[in-house]
């Protein structure tokens, strides 16, 4: 059977860069499921629409092209909040369930993302929660920002970083937790080089239990 590899956890916690090199390693496809979050709540963003809003957001999630995906502007503060309000109506949620299903489905995957092991693949051989601490978490985001050109002062990418961990935390849709066989990754004290060599141990050992 092709293994299905989830990994969830807060922003910025190191995730993507984490499931980028899994997948590679393991001969994976791999789905950055935020992508899709951010692609949708720009799109209404782009139409003037309020991303709060159910009906604008649901039709936006429901009409979603793949070239939507490779946009460069799904960076940034302002995809971030438009990208939590949309992940928070559910409409939006079962709109993209089929595509990120249909995805692992043929050849496996590795996915990363708030509710990959919880709900979009509860049955995935490995699960793993990655997490940092805030401080940690707002820094690498802005070192991230910056090598892109986008300026911004680090207490704001803190606070903006704080709120959206509570939104994706607190919403009643697929909320943003661990599922309780993931196993807990804190890269706190972690370079990526680290993170990777102990999330591959771990796969390595679900797998071959497979
Ligand atoms: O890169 P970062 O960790 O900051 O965010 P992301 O993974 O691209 O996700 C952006 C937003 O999309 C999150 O704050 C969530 O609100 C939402 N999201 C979600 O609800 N479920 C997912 N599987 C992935 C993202």
């Amino acid at each position: 059977m092709k293994p299905i590899v989830a990994i969830d956890g807060p922003a910025a916690a190191g995730k993507g860069t984490l499931a980028r090199r899994l997948a590679a390693t393991l001969g994976l496809p791999y789905l950055d499921t935020g992508l899709l979050y951010r692609a949708v709540g720009v799109r209404v963003l782009d139409a003037q629409g309020d991303p709060a809003d159910a009906a604008t957001a649901e039709a936006a999630a429901q009409s979603l092209q793949p070239a939507d995906l490779d946009r460069s502007d799904l960076r940034g503060p302002r995809a971030d909040a438009a990208a939590a309000s949309v992940a928070s109506i559910p409409g939006v949620r079962v709109a993209l369930l089929a595509f990120q299903r249909g995805f692992g489905a043929r050849d496996g995957a590795v996915l990363d993302g708030r509710d990959i092991g919880t709900v979009i693949f509860p049955d995935a051989v490995a699960k793993l929660f990655v997490t940092a601490s805030l401080s940690e978490r707002a820094r690498r985001r802005w070192l991230e920002l910056r090598a892109k050109g986008i300026e911004a002062e680090i207490a704001t990418v803190e606070e903006d970083m704080f709120q959206r961990d509570a939104k994706d935390a607190a919403r009643a849709a697929a909320p943003l937790k661990a599922a309780a066989d993931a196993y807990r990754l804190d890269t706190s004290g972690m370079d990526a080089e680290a993170a990777y060599q102990t999330a591959l141990t771990f796969v390595r050992s679900r797998i071959g239990t497979q």
